[in-house]
């Protein structure tokens, strides 16, 4: 329920936010980026998808690009029996009259990812086509040094008693922060943001130096008190609500591994969207994919450590300590202070969560409605009714790339102005919030 007071979610009509340079700039290339994949799988002669059929799916992404950069309104979806779409637009008609670049940005965001499933759906040999599936591989692939290197630091950081035996140690804390800090810039490399990427940049913010470099652009820690409630509350079920495949599924994977070798879960319930979703998200195909990339020679060498790691992550999977799950609410428009409202089941289900780790920037806004708060409103007051008993507990680890960010202290807010002039600290990807709130 959002209260009287609490701010409304950011418009992409909000001039110089990152809401308006995505609808204006990113959203056509991220589109044509699509087309581009269409028409390469077209051009492999593929004998499972109709060429015909996919000449028809690139002549609606132009045209949608074109809606896009000629801001015109957003029409209904058309239904298709799919439970979502009645929910898409219900929330639609509730805004009224909107053009893609005066509605709220949230809302617009997922609205395009849906209405792209529909198109393809819609062309009955594509169906089940993943448009991002080549982007998200190839980001894996070029991630290879990071892979490699922080494949090596877990190995041997598993063999250190501090390690093992449900150690809550100093020294048990500083290898809780570090791999925290692994799983929380693995966000950093987005494809919606990184598309053009090279190999050499994503080694520059992928690595073990960078990592711990990063420490002192988290503007918002709240580490140690994850730690000592993780610490108390070990050996329960941990949700990861997932966020892009990849390098970052790599080190969210890792951090299962890490939380269930500590002890401090007994088990992790990975959530993936259930549909080709803001470019690089992880849908259910990409954890085995992902798990054989790793044991696969070529792409990693199979004498180094990384073909263990992934024996030692699929050995998991097979003893059901590590588990996916899906859920048709994470790919709607609604945030997720809906969830009470559109599915209770889901909220019952993370209520009995130990603890729900959300992953990245789309899952914080949602969290946080996506709406104007002051920068140092408290986390817990962003979350409305997520927060306190009737709501589970959270802890985010995102790097920021939106205009929404909470829970900064005033000092720090006064520094970053001087800093990142023009508030980029909350858009460039640079920086970075670990969140938590387990009232
Ligand atoms: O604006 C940056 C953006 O593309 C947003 O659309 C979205 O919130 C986010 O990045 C996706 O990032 P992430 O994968 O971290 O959710
Ligand atoms: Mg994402």
């Amino acid at each position: 329920m959002v209260s009287a007071t609490s701010p409304s979610p950011i418009w992409t009509s909000a001039e110089g936010s990152m809401a308006q340079a995505t609808a204006k700039t990113r959203w056509p290339v991220i589109v044509q980026g699509m087309i581009d994949d269409v028409q390469q799988t077209i051009d492999d002669d593929s004998d499972t998808r109709n060429a015909k059929e996919g000449l028809d799916i690139i002549q609606e992404l132009q045209a949608l690009k074109e809606n896009i950069e000629g801001d015109a309104a957003l029409p209904a979806l058309p239904e298709d029996g799919s439970s979502d779409i009645m929910g898409y637009n219900a929330q639609l008609a509730s805004f009224g009259p909107m053009s893609w670049h005066n509605c709220p940005w949230l809302f617009a965001e997922c609205y395009l990812y849906r209405r792209v499933h529909a198109i393809i759906s819609g062309a009955p040999s594509w169906r089940g086509y993943d448009i991002f599936a080549r982007a998200k591989l190839s980001s894996l692939i070029s991630s290879k040094t990071a892979v490699q290197e922080l494949s090596a630091r877990y190995m041997s950081l598993s063999t250190v008693d501090a390690f093992n035996n449900n150690d809550r140690s100093d020294f048990a804390y500083t290898i809780f922060v570090e791999m925290t800090q692994i799983a929380l810039w693995g966000n950093a490399t987005d494809l919606s943001l990184l598309t053009a990427a090279s190999p050499d940049q994503l080694e520059a913010i992928q690595g073990r130096k960078a990592i711990e470099e990063g420490q002192a652009r988290i503007v918002s820690n709240d580490m140690a008190d994850a730690w000592t409630y993780l610490s108390a509350h070990a050996g329960g079920a941990v949700d990861i609500i997932l966020d892009n495949a990849g390098f970052e599924l790599f080190t969210d994977l890792l951090y299962s591994l890490y939380l269930i070798d500590s002890g401090l879960a007994g088990s992790v319930r990975l959530h993936v969207k259930s549909m080709p979703w803001f470019v690089s998200d992880v849908n259910p195909h990409d954890i085995p994919i992902l798990v054989s990339t790793l044991s696969d020679p070529r792409f990693f060498d199979l004498n180094g450590r990384v073909p263990a790691l992934a024996a030692r992550i699929q050995r998991l999977l097979n003893e059901g300590r590590i588990v996916m799950e899906e859920h048709p609410f994470w790919t709607t428009g609604y945030d997720f202070q809906c969830m009470p409202a559109v599915a209770p089941d889901l909220l019952g289900r993370l209520s009995t969560s130990t603890l729900v780790v959300f992953k990245g920037d789309l899952n914080y806004r949602k969290l946080v409605r996506d709406a104007t708060w002051p920068y140092t409103t408290p986390f817990a007051e962003a979350l409305g009714p997520l927060a306190g008993p009737k709501g589970f507990k959270i802890l985010a680890l995102r790097t920021n790339k939106a205009d929404v960010c909470v829970g900064v202290d005033e000092e720090t807010v006064r520094r970053l102005k001087v800093q990142e002039p023009g508030d980029n600290w909350v858009k460039n990807g640079k920086y970075a919030v670990i969140s938590l709130s387990v009232c």
